[in-house]
Order: structure tokens, then C-alpha cells, then sequence
């Protein structure tokens, strides 16, 4: 079957130390399994795609390889054998979520004081244990109570929260760790290169990216890319299979954001919805992006914009509500919205004037940094209503102020930033 062929099942891990990145879960079992110490029953709880399933089938064949008990099962005796190809009688694996294993648990109170047909170990390898219905939860329970000595439990879940604190505390648990970028991208390197591909490493890094932490959707989307792929596979292709938004449509987002230019971003939610981009892997790569951008601000010491903070909570609040609505593009207007067209009502006091200054002048430098020179020389000194009250010493600078075209740039920007119609007063400094 295809099925069979994927990558990942291809390249399930086999030995403790093939397993990436959980090297706290497989060297104790290593060390134990050397020591012969073995537990009833384990958990393995953790992220999909992480290994559990992977390390549950190495250990069952640690438990009954021919060479005796071992933390290297050799892989090539009929047990390790029939363990690899899941057609052991004795290592079983239970969905917890399926009909069957519905089925299958019921039968397990009387089946499992059966002692091994071939093999040194019965070894249950319970899937999704935390979907258990209390009835075979309860059967696990009193199996546990009384174990029979040559039976193993692993008990294999994604939500360990769930579980009943009677079965938890009869199981020695490892916690699988949800799997770095950089961990992902390196084990992705080493499977392409068994393939006649020439890989850009920025392609790798996309991919680990999108993996979120599991191996599994690392390499599935890794076999993904190379059935697209020519003789080569560029960042460029990676983007484009993950329905990334290039990265230019990204800095329009950013400079629109910066100008609080709504029109900007409703024509672009609207042209991406056109081009069929998936918004949700938009909006959390524009979060992501103006995080670099925050913590580019912190690091060199800069002040944070306003409008940085505000549009990262706005988004952020997007993307989880996002998860809860199918109109994207709508829920993405609103968060648009909410962060540029609400005018406060109330005409903002002159330290609230003060304090935002620096936007307003940043706003002003994007249409006319020449302005904006000017600006740098006057001082705020007054707000009235919507009145803005500037003083400056020098006579040329007060003159460029009062022309029609600054009055109106200004204007502009203070209405951005603070909404409503403004005016402004231009003083000789006292
Ligand atoms: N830590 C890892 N190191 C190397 N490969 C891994 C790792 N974790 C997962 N994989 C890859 O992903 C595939 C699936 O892994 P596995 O079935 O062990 O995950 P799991 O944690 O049991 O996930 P789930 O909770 O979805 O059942 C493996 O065949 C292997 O190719
Ligand atoms: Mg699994
Ligand atoms: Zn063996």
C-alpha cells in the first residue's frame, strides 16, 4: 500500500538513540533495561508525532530480542522481526479510541494471565490511553493492582491530564518534549540527503518550521515537497506548497500597520483571500514577524512604538478566534478595525499628546521627512479639544509650520493616531 511507503514509517526510529531529541526518556530506559529493571506499566505522555509509539515498539523488542534483555535489540531475530513488521502475537497494540479497542480491552482482564506464546514479555501498547472508557479503564486498573510478571503496559497519550490519578500512579511516566526547530531541520537534512535531491537548507528550515513540533508532520511534509521537486528544492517552493504569503506581502502588512492605513490592509486581506492564501498561516506569520520586530526594538534599546504593541495583541487575538470562526478574512477585518478605527471619543490630554509623540512624528517622516526635521526643532506645548499647541524658538521653523501643506500632513497624522479633525497652533517659545 502507499500508505506503507510514506516517509515516516520509513524512518521510524529502531534504536533508543535513533529516537531524536527525547534523549532524557531513552537513556534511562536504556540504563534500566541494562540493569534489568523493569516496570509494570509505563507512560509515555507528549505531543504527536514525538516518538511514543516509535519508542514503546523499541522497547517491546529491548524486552524480547533473542539476545536476552537489552537496551540494543539486534533487529534481525524473528522476534525483533515480527516486532518491526507488527505481526507479534505478543506485542500488542491497543487504540483506546477504536471500536476494536473498545473491544479488545474488555478481553484484557482474562487474556493477559495467558503468559507469552513465543516471547519473554506480553506487551500492550496502548494508543490515545486517555480515551479509555471507564469500563476498560477500570479492567487496566485492577490488571495493574495485581500485575501479572510477564506483562508490559505502555500506555501511550497526547492529554496525560486526562487520566485517572489511580492508573498515573501506577505507571513509571516519561514526558516526551514537543521537538525543537533546529532538531526537526537537522533529521529532515539527513533523510533528503538519501534522496537524489539538491535541498536549500532554507527550504529545510520552512519545513521544521511548519512541522510544529512533531517529527511526524516534519516528515510527511518533507515527502510532500520532495514528490514536487525536481532535481532541486528551493525555500522558494517549500513557501509556496506550505501556503506561505511571500515575504513582500508580509512588510506591506507592516508598513500599512505602521501608517494605521485600513484602506492598505482591507485591500490586502482582500487580494490575499483572492490569491486563496490560507490567512490563519498569514496572520501568525505577521505576529511572528513583528515579534522580530519588538525584539529588535528591545535589543537596540529603542522605545516601542505604540502601534507595535497594539497591532501584536489585536493579532494575536485574531489568530485564537480564528480557530473558531471560518470566515478568516472577517475576523481578520475586525481585528483591523477594532486596532484603527475607534477613535477615542474623548480628545486626548496633553501628557497623552506628549507620550505618543514620537508616533505622530514617526507618521510625519514616512510623507515628509523634511517636516518632520522641522517638527524635531518645536516643542508640544498645548492641547485644547482638538487643538494642538506647538512652540518653536526659531522663526523659520514656525513659518514652515504654519504653511497650508504641514498644517495638513500634521493634521493628518494626529488624526491617525488620535482620531478626529485637528488643528494647529504655532507659537513663538517663551
Ligand atoms: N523523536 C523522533 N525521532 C525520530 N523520528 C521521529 C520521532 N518522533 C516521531 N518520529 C517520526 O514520526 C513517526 C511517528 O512517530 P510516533 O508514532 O513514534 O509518534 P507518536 O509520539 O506516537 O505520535 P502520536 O501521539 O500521534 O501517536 C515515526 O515513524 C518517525 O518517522
Ligand atoms: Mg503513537
Ligand atoms: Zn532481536
Amino acid at each position: 500500500m502507499a500508505e506503507e511507503q510514506t516517509l515516516y514509517r520509513a524512518y521510524r526510529p529502531q534504536q533508543f538513540v535513533q529516537v531524536v531529541g527525547q534523549a532524557h526518556v531513552t537513556r534511562t530506559l536504556s540504563n534500566a533495561l541494562a540493569a534489568s529493571r523493569i516496570a509494570h506499566a509505563y507512560l509515555f505522555a507528549g505531543p504527536r508525532g514525538t516518538g511514543k509509539t516509535s519508542t514503546a515498539r523499541i522497547l517491546a523488542k529491548a524486552l524480547n530480542c533473542r539476545q536476552g534483555i537489552t537496551s540494543t535489540p539486534c533487529d534481525a531475530c524473528p522476534q525483533c522481526l515480527s516486532i518491526i513488521e507488527g505481526t507479534s502475537m505478543d506485542v500488542l497494540e491497543i487504540d483506546a479510541a477504536s471500536r476494536r479497542g473498545i473491544d479488545e480491552m474488555r478481553e484484557l482482564r482474562e487474556r493477559v494471565r495467558l503468559a507469552p506464546a513465543y516471547s519473554r514479555y506480553k506487551v500492550y501498547i496502548i494508543d490515545e490511553a486517555h480515551m479509555l472508557t471507564s469500563e476498560a479503564a477500570n479492567a487496566l486498573l485492577k490488571t495493574l493492582e495485581e500485575p501479572p510478571s510477564q506483562v508490559v503496559f505502555v500506555l501511550a497519550t497526547t492529554e496525560p491530564h486526562k487520566m485517572p490519578a489511580t492508573i498515573l500512579s501506577r505507571c513509571q511516566r516519561f514526558d516526551f518534549r514537543r521537538l525543537p526547530v533546529s532538531l526537526i531541520q537537522e533529521h529532515l537534512g539527513r533523510v533528503a540527503a538519501n534522496f537524489p535531491v539538491q535541498v536549500e537548507p532554507e527550504a529545510l528550515h520552512l519545513l521544521a518550521l511548519a512541522a510544529d513540533g512533531s517529527m511526524r508532520d516534519g516528515l510527511s511534509l518533507l515527502d510532500q515537497a520532495l514528490t514536487w521537486a525536481g532535481e532541486e528544492l528551493r525555500a522558494e517552493e517549500v513557501a509556496e506548497l506550505l501556503g506561505k504569503v511571500p515575504a513582500q506581502r508580509l512588510e506591506e502588512a507592516v508598513q500599512a500597520l505602521r501608517r494605521q492605513d485600513l484602506l492598505a490592509l482591507f485591500r490586502l486581506v482582500a487580494e490575499l483571500e483572492e490569491e486563496g492564501r490560507d490567512l490563519q498561516v498569514f496572520t501568525r506569520d505577521l505576529l511572528l514577524r513583528l515579534r522580530g520586530e519588538t525584539r529588535r526594538c528591545l535589543r537596540e534599546k529603542q522605545r516601542l512604538p505604540a502601534w507595535l504593541g497594539r497591532s501584536l495583541m489585536a493579532l494575536y487575538q485574531a489568530l485564537g478566534e480564528m480557530r473558531l470562526s471560518s470566515l478568516r478574512g472577517l475576523t481578520l477585518e475586525l481585528a483591523f478595525l477594532r486596532l484603527l478605527a475607534a477613535p477615542e471619543e474623548r480628545p486626548p490630554s496633553l501628557e497623552r499628546v506628549r507620550a505618543l509623540w514620537p508616533d505622530v512624528l514617526q507618521l510625519v517622516k514616512e510623507s515628509s521627512p523634511r517636516l518632520f526635521g522641522q517638527l524635531c526643532l518645536a516643542r508640544v506645548v498645548g492641547v485644547e479639544g482638538r487643538r494642538l499647541q506647538l512652540a518653536a524658538g526659531e522663526e523659520r521653523v514656525r513659518e514652515t509650520l504654519r504653511k497650508d501643506e504641514s498644517q495638513a500632513l500634521l493634521g493628518e497624522a494626529l488624526g491617525r493616531r488620535f482620531g478626529g479633525e485637528w488643528e494647529i497652533e504655532v507659537l513663538g517659545s517663551g
